[in-house]
């Protein structure tokens, strides 16, 4: 999207996957303001409203100066490709501000639709193979045969 790899180390990576994992903790299925959002103006807080907030506010801040990286980046002439989401985006609605606050949103749906899925579904697959051991084996079998273990697995290996 932004033309840009971090490492799981990485410390502001670390905090946009902790709010994310935090805001699906505490504001899941169950939470009261879920049920009824209407709870909202009776209890902002006991309803989980401003957790729901706070951690939108906490991770817009985050984008947005991944944003104003990206725009400075540009400014000297060293922005991402052509290709990318963000580039291409600023390039389309340069100065439109209520655009750029959607493009905001739209990094927060995907980062937030993509991360925490794919950790649990991952840590549920782990989960399984541990209880699992046949299936544990076929699964190292198919990674040794198909991608060998001196490297990452990549998108080349899914034909296979
Ligand atoms: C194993 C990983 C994933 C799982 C289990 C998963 C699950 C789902 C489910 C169940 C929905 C439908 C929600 C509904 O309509 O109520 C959905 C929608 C969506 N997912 Fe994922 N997802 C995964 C990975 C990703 C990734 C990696 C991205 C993007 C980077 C993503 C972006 C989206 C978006 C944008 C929607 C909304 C689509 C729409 O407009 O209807 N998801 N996902």
């Amino acid at each position: 999207m932004m033309d840009l790899q971090y490492r799981l180390q990485d410390a502001r990576m670390q905090r946009m996957f902790g709010l994310v994992r935090e805001f699906v903790q505490r504001c899941g299925p169950l939470c009261p303001v879920n049920l009824a959002p209407w709870l909202r103006f009776v209890s902002p807080r006991w309803s989980g409203f401003a957790a729901v907030r706070d951690h939108r506010d906490a991770l817009m801040t985050l984008f947005d100066e991944l944003l104003d990286e990206h725009r400075a980046k540009a400014a000297g002439g060293g922005e991402g490709s052509d290709a990318d989401l963000v580039t291409r985006y600023l390039a389309e609605h340069k100065g439109d501000r209520a655009a750029e606050l959607n493009l905001v949103f739209i990094l927060m749906d995907l980062f937030i639709a993509g991360s925490e899925t794919t950790a649990s579904s991952l840590s549920w697959a782990l989960l399984f193979m541990v209880r699992e051991a046949e299936v544990q084996r076929r699964v190292q079998r198919e990674l040794d045969a198909v991608v060998g273990r001196h490297r990452l697995p990549s998108l080349e290996h899914q034909a296979r």
